[in-house]
């Protein structure tokens, strides 16, 4: 379909993990081949896609909140007669086809139907299995909303809602084969698994994602290739376990492969790679050791621990202890010393006890992390944790919480602070969100760095390029730093 400036427009609103950014980036690709515009905010768009997440219950409460907040936008109706004016603020819209909204993502997988029992508004439900439909149900849905606005009975607040949802195992479609418009010129997703296979007590993504499926060695690579030569300066490869890659495929023979997709992914010239997530149970040394020797492959790992207690850790199944973790930190920081680790970390798993906490606190005060996402446990029907024993109290959770946070800006501080004076490459993405005085980029180890855009510079000059910046200053969550003379790309991390 010919893009013109009528056609209809699209807003993705995106939750959760990276997967969900690139199934986004997908979704932008398939409603853009099929003509529509993306829109410049979600009150002007006649199409509202949300990309959701169910890993805690406070994402599917914030979907909720979302789209109820969409009241004053379905309320505007084809012809404009009905309320111009809601809640006594004026309706921009008056005049307007109330938009379409699609909600897809992890809570469209799960829910399906049910979905439309607490969002009764909602248009279209897709999941994850099926986001290649999503262009066909937006044109199943402007058709039944033109015959009943045909036959006088339409209500933007009772549309006749079409749903989709595929089984795991009832769709052969990878994502990363779909169209996709990345957000940025520079930066890929580029996933090489889906699904998840470890089944840790707490999660609910292997209920939703499905069983792991690794995408073809040579596809991944031919793709890798095609980005390099479209331009982009930085690959993120996507699995919720990276490391397991490859294992159903035949040309494994039951042996992760990821140490070797790397090595190959890098080989296409791409300047800098990055991966998550890692399982540290399937972190190999062989994946190490090409982390240490491939200049493109960021020195930044993110290694989930969830817990430093190993009673909790087998509680969870997550298939490793405290010392082996501390182990495998110890390998890194020997093959990379300057590599920057992040983490993620549950509080208030059910049974953890006052001791089991401090085990935790202690493992993430002997690692001292560049950072960490800290979670408070939350219950998920169906996974094998909701059943356990030993809920710990809202009220205990959250003092830990606040314990394991303030340890965590400490060692976040302390390890920024140690690169005030070196020179670090910095790639940057655009303007700062808080000072248009400030460009952001990131560092080889994955570190957010502000620098000041130079006078009279215009942020298009820059963006999108890997430039030499020396750090003057450090906080808990970036640095300050300043271009260096040369604006040649360094890798140098002294
Ligand atoms: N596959 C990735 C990401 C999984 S979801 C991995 O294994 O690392 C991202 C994070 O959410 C997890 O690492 C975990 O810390 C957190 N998480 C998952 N389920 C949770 C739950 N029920 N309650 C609290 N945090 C949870
Ligand atoms: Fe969830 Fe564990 Fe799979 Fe990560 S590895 S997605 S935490 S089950
Ligand atoms: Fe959330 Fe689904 Fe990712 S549940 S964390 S968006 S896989």
């Amino acid at each position: 379909m010919t893009r013109t400036t009528s056609n209809p427009t699209y807003f993705i609103k995106t939750f959760g993990c990276q997967m969900n950014k690139h199934d986004s980036e997908v979704a932008s690709g398939l409603l853009d081949v099929e003509g529509l515009n993306p829109a410049e905010n979600i009150e002007t768009a006649d199409l509202i896609v949300f990309l959701t997440c169910c890993v805690r219950e406070n994402a599917d409460e914030r979907l909720r909140g979302q789209v109820a907040s969409l009241k004053t936008l379905k309320t505007a109706d084809v012809s404009g007669t009905t309320s111009s004016t809601t809640g006594g603020t004026t309706n921009d819209n008056a005049g307007k086809t109330a938009p379409l909204i699609a909600v897809g993502g992890c809570i469209g997988q799960r829910d399906g139907n049910k979905l439309l029992e607490s969002l009764p508004h909602v248009d279209i439900v897709f999941g994850t299995h099926n986001i290649d439909s999503l262009p066909a149900l937006y044109q199943q849905a402007v058709a039944k909303r033109e015959a009943a606005q045909t036959e006088g009975r339409y209500k933007a607040w009772k549309p006749e809602a079409t749903v989709e949802v595929k089984a795991d195992g009832d769709s052969d479609v990878f994502a990363a084969d779909l169209p996709t418009t990345r957000e940025h010129a520079w930066h890929a997703w580029l996933p090489i698994t889906q699904g998840c296979d470890n089944f840790c007590t707490y999660c609910i993504v292997p209920y939703v994602r499905g069983a792991e499926r690794s995408r073809p060695f040579a596809d991944v690579v031919a793709q890798a290739r095609a980005l390099v030569a479209d331009g982009v300066l930085e690959i993120t490869l996507l699995g919720q376990n990276v490391n397991s890659y490859g294992r159903d495929l035949e040309e494994a023979e039951g042996k992760p492969l990821f140490a070797e997709i790397l090595r190959a992914v890098a080989a296409t010239g791409i300047k800098r790679l990055g991966f998550a997530t890692s399982h540290p149970k399937d972190l190999s040394p062989e994946t190490i050791k090409v982390m240490a020797e491939t200049p493109a492959v960021l020195h930044h790992l993110h290694l989930p621990v969830q817990s430093g207690s190993n009673k909790v850790l087998d509680d969870m199944g997550r298939c490793y202890t405290r010392e082996e973790y501390l182990d495998l930190v110890a390998q890194l920081r020997t093959a990379i010393p300057h590599i920057t680790l992040s983490t993620d970390m549950i509080v208030g798993f059910p049974g953890e006890t006052e001791e089991d906490f401090e085990d935790s606190l202690k493992l993430a005060e002997e690692v001292i992390y560049d950072q960490m996402f800290t979670f408070l446990y939350s219950k998920r029907e169906g996974t094998p944790a909701a059943t356990m024993d030993g809920e710990v109290s809202a009220d205990v959770a959250q003092k830990r919480f606040d314990r394991l946070v303030e340890c965590v800006q400490t060692s976040a501080r302390y390890r920024n602070e140690q690169l005030v004076g070196s020179t670090q490459a910095a790639l940057i993405e655009g303007l700062s969100k808080r000072d248009k005085t400030m460009m952001t980029g990131r560092t080889h180890g994955a570190k957010v760095i502000h620098i000041p855009l130079p006078e009279a510079a215009h942020i298009d000059d820059y963006a999108g390029r890997i430039l030499s910046a020396k750090v003057v200053e450090a906080s808990t969550w970036f640095l300050r730093g300043e271009l260096s003379e040369s604006l040649e790309p360094t890798r140098e991390l002294t």
